[in-house]
């Protein structure tokens, strides 16, 4: 099954969901609305209102009473699916309610199917490490789930796909540890010299050492934390991704910063989310633009955790 039916999806941070708006999301081929109260609480329902099937997502939030309002004929539904008819609330839920797990900012799903696996407690150990920076991407690719996972788990494309971004010569996998749907990735990237002119565009890169330590932590199928070690600490680039249907596939990255610097956050953040939105774009022109799979005729060295991860995938696909 493309989907993996029983896992767990991170489908968005808090701070991507506006306070008292709806948000249209799709996954595993069902489309669902999502909004946020001023408390920062979270409901989510199925997007398809139960009376004429108008799209919840395009109607409106009631402040007052937490509910969605139809842009068709303005029938109510709380958190629940509860409809409103007449200021009177008719208790058998009609529209149906995404089940989602909040912990802390994250928003996690199984997209009401029976859960496999838990929910990985990355996000504590992201959080408590880091400050949070922002979002980058948070689009539609046009691309199956695995072609996602394998770009996540692959430790060659960066020179190629990303070389006008890092400008890696070599990549070297330190070490690759593996125990069920987790794994570490410790990867030594080597840099080619910069020239005068970058320099004097981005003086940062003088500071840059020729080999940049980093390391992924993997927590399949949803996310893959990327932590790369630079002369300012620890910067983690979280790589969110989720079914939307067969074919194309919903990704977003998470940033977190070592530390605040203070007047100089905001321009740092924006350097990072912008990094962050190339990084993902470059991914999902390389991933989108794949004549149909083959047989691979050659392989490259570093593909050991691009082989984990379509071996889960195969194999969670085949049990179901
Ligand atoms: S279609 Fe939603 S209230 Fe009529
Ligand atoms: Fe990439």
């Amino acid at each position: 099954m493309w989907n993996l039916p029983g896992a767990p999806w991170l489908i968005a941070h808090k701070s991507m969901l506006p306070v008292n708006k709806p948000k249209l999301f799709t996954i595993c081929g069902q489309d669902y609305v999502l909004w946020k109260n001023e408390k920062g609480e979270v409901s989510a329902l199925d997007n398809v209102c139960p009376h004429l099937g108008a799209k919840l997502s395009d109607g409106w939030i009631c402040n007052k009473t937490n509910t969605i309002a139809c842009p068709y004929h303005g029938v109510e539904f709380d958190g629940e699916g509860r409809a409103i008819v007449s200021n009177e609330k008719i208790s058998k839920p009609l529209a149906k309610k995404l089940e989602i797990i909040v912990q802390g900012n994250w928003i996690w799903t199984y997209a009401n199917t029976e859960p496999r696996i838990p929910i990985p407690n990355a996000m504590e150990e992201i959080e408590s490490e880091g400050f949070f920076a922002g979002v980058s991407g948070d689009f539609s690719i046009k691309a199956p789930l695995l072609y996602a996972l394998e770009v996540n788990h692959d430790y060659n494309h960066a020179k190629a796909t990303h070389r006008d971004l890092f400008k890696f010569k070599d990549i070297q996998i330190d070490s690759f540890f593996h125990e069920d749907y987790f794994s570490v990735v410790n990867v030594r990237q080597m840099r080619e010299d910069n020239t005068f002119t970058e320099y004097l565009q981005n003086p940062l890169l003088l500071s840059y050492p020729k080999s940049i330590q980093a390391v992924a932590k993997n927590y399949f199928p949803s996310i893959v934390a990327f932590n790369t070690v630079t002369p300012f600490g620890n910067v983690c680039d979280v790589f969110v991704i989720y079914p939307e249907s067969e074919n194309k596939t919903h990704t977003f990255m998470l940033i977190y910063r070592p530390k605040s610097f203070g007047v100089f956050n905001l321009i740092l953040d924006k350097f990072l989310i912008n990094a962050g939105n190339d990084i993902l774009k470059q991914d999902a022109h390389v991933i989108e633009n794949l004549y149909p799979r083959f047989e691979p005729k050659m392989r490259l060295p570093n593909e050991q955790p691009w082989n984990w991860v379509r071996k889960l995938y195969f194999d969670w696909s085949n049990a179901v």
